[in-house]
């Protein structure tokens, strides 16, 4: 399959009428179109703290990054209340470890989760969040030995999510942060 240029990638996410605009079809989009690494490598930053959140586009509808992932880094345990989500690994290997909630109380914000599946992405194979069981983590595991960077699509654009302890079995809403927006590193960001 033939490489895509990020702009051309953004173009056509953006041609998707809202109808048409649903999990399947920005999923289908997604795996016809594998993207050109090299233009979306202007966008890569690494932390040896964190992995780092590289916004290249966002409107009323969508946002897309690009995530870079040092090697053993790995998300919270979290979820993307309500949104759609789409992910491909176009640089090394992630894997995403699904989780279902077994018992909430919501009102001590206490969540007891299992995990589910889980899923190895490589190669800009394409991914969704299943909207019936949204939380998930994503792992470069330390065994993968090898940085990785994730192309990530969320719709409606989001800043905060909630996010899940297995330790204390408690959950609570915490804010999103860009690392760097259009290429140039946040103000209050130290990699
Ligand atoms: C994130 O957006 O920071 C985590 C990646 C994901 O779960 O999609």
């Amino acid at each position: 399959m033939k490489a895509v240029k990020i702009e051309n990638l953004i173009d056509g996410l953006r041609g998707i009428s809202d109808e048409e605009f649903t999990c399947d079809n920005v999923y289908r989009f997604l795996a016809e179109n594998p993207v050109d690494v090299d233009t979306i490598s202007p966008f890569f930053f690494w932390s040896d703290k964190f992995y780092t959140r590289n916004l290249i586009f966002k409107d009323e509808r969508f946002e897309l990054m690009v995530l870079c992932w040092d090697k053993g880094q790995v998300s919270r345990i979290h979820n993307h209340a309500d949104q759609m989500c789409w992910m491909t690994v176009p640089v090394g290997k992630l894997r995403g470890q699904n989780f279902r909630a077994v018992e909430i109380k919501e009102e001590n914000q206490f969540c007891k989760l299992v995990e589910t599946d889980q899923f190895d992405l490589s190669d800009c194979l394409a991914a969704k969040v299943e909207l019936e069981e949204p939380i998930h983590q994503i792992l470069n595991l330390p065994e993968f030995a090898e940085r990785a960077v994730s192309l990530h699509i969320y719709s409606k654009p989001f800043d905060k999510c909630l996010s899940y302890c297995r330790e204390t079995n408690r959950f609570s809403e915490v804010p999103l942060y860009y690392t760097s927006v259009n290429g140039v590193l946040c103000d209050n960001i130290k990699l």
